[in-house]
């Protein structure tokens, strides 16, 4: 290999710059104190763009920016919503995908980074249980991912929805997802035409998950109304609780009933190269289409969704389309322009294999389990602290609270001290809790300890 080449020499430069990031962001803010006021005045005095500026003296100001305006969610303390650190191998692959820009709309384009892509969702196909034939393909997120599950499951359920729309069936579609089910499903109900009011909310037991008896109920309610129930919505991990709902119960449900299973595992799905957390995921393997993201527990930069599915002709049939300005087809090989949502498309998934060859699939087990052990430290240190633990989830995500916390103020003061990052959520629409979730392969138990000690003295 030349390892003399520019590139070599500049990821030599990164590598050193990564890692004075990592230790500077450590030991600084996680939480910026800044208006929009602020930020507008000091982009309106500095840059009118009426004359050139260096190209170093901007890279720094825009670095100086992120700095201080943001909330540095590659901190070890950021205990949030799923952002997580970032691999360097990542962020090498994510410079190189910009340095050569490939257009991955058809195959004859980016031989390579088709084929690289290709190879990479196989391994996690064969992870998740699902068939070789499956259709596989990265997004921009899990919210793509989501939305194409929902075009194809109409597309397979009602062959004339492509060419003459919703409009053209006699009954109206409806899917089911509890009420802890991520809100990407509103926003796709209406993008699709389905409307919201299409989007059945079903209930969930007291640990968050979805109610069996309650969805048997509602499907059967709405088919003697006329409505064409089509999809059931599972989420391995849901947002706010980490909640898993009981995949091989829903899976048979869904067979016997001749329903779409769609996992939403966006942040969840990672657990299955686990052997400590893959049990909780059983039932996976029998699911229609799942969405996992890259950008969230496998530690690569946004946006890296994924979205797969068993019913590759439906995909195919969803996404097809005709033109004379594309690339021809080249023999059996996909052309994504055809089978996806997007048409330009980038090397997504680069930053996976690249981090994926870089560390292999043990060393990823390892920063999935050391994250878990964190979260697992994090619910006994709160615990023993004195806090109510509300949620049961085997991911690193806790939800707690305690007699009379107000969690607004409580959280204001938490990141004026600059103890961590986390946030507020209503579980089953009830009082506001705390939610940290261990997002971080860098979050060490000195950091968790710290936290928790911290936190105590906080009112
Ligand atoms: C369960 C779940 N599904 C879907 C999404 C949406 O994913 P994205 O933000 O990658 O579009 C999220 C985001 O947090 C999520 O938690």
């Amino acid at each position: 290999m030349n390892r003399t080449s520019a590139s070599f020499m500049a990821f030599d430069e990164l590598r050193s710059a990564v890692a004075s990031l990592e230790s500077d962001l450590a030991s600084g803010p996680i939480v910026p104190s800044v208006t929009h006021e602020e930020i507008r005045g000091y982009l309106t005095s500095r840059y009118d763009f009426t004359k050139p500026t260096a190209l170093d003296d901007v890279c720094a100001d825009v670095e100086g920016m992120l700095r201080r305006w943001q909330v540095q969610v590659t901190h070890p303390r950021y205990f949030g919503l799923f952002n997580p650190s970032v691999t360097l191998a990542a962020i090498i692959a994510d410079t190189l995908v910009a340095m050569y820009n490939p257009q991955l709309a058809s195959w004859r384009t980016s031989p390579a980074a088709n084929e690289i892509e290709r190879h990479t969702l196989a391994w996690l196909t064969r992870k998740f249980g699902l068939p070789e034939a499956t259709a596989a393909t990265f997004t921009n997120g899990g919210a793509e991912a989501n939305l194409s599950a929902v075009v194809v499951a109409l597309t397979r359920a009602f062959p004339q929805y492509g060419e003459d729309g919703l409009r053209s069936l006699s009954a109206a579609p409806t899917l089911y997802l509890s009420g802890e089910a991520h809100h990407s499903f509103s926003k796709i109900a209406h993008l699709t035409g389905l409307g919201r009011r299409a989007l059945r909310p079903v209930a969930t037991d007291s640990r968050l998950k979805m109610d069996l008896d309650d969805l048997a109920a509602r499907v059967a309610s709405d088919r003697k109304s006329g409505c064409a129930p089509f999809l059931v919505v599972a989420t391995a991990g849901t947002t706010a609780a980490g909640a898993i709902d009981p995949l091989p119960e829903l899976a048979s449900f869904c067979r016997s009933e001749g329903l779409w299973l769609h996992v939403d595992a966006a942040w969840g799905g990672a657990a299955v190269i686990s052997p400590r957390l893959r049990g909780h995921l059983a039932g996976i393997e029998n699911a229609d289409s799942i969405t996992c993201d890259a950008h969230k527990w496998f530690s690569v930069p946004m946006g890296a969704g994924m979205f797969f599915c068993r019913h590759a002709a439906a995909v195919g049939e969803a996404f097809r389309v005709e033109t004379s300005y594309m690339p021809g087809k080249a023999g059996m090989a996909v052309d994504p322009y055809t089978t996806t949502i997007q048409w330009s498309r980038r090397f997504i998934g680069l930053k996976l294999f690249l981090a994926l060859a870089q560390h292999g699939e043990a060393g990823y087990v390892d920063m999935i389990e050391h994250q878990t052990r964190m979260g697992d430290l994090l619910r006994t240190l709160l615990r023993q602290a004195g806090w109510r633990i509300v949620n049961t989830t085997p991911l690193p995500l806790v939800c707690f609270t305690r007699d009379g916390l107000a969690t607004g103020k409580f959280l204001a003061a938490l990141y004026a001290r600059q103890i961590a990052w986390m946030s507020e959520v209503r579980l089953a629409g009830g009082e506001p809790v705390l939610r940290a979730c261990i997002t971080s392969f860098r979050t060490t138990a000195s950091d968790v300890e710290s936290v928790v000690r911290e936190m105590s003295q906080l009112t």
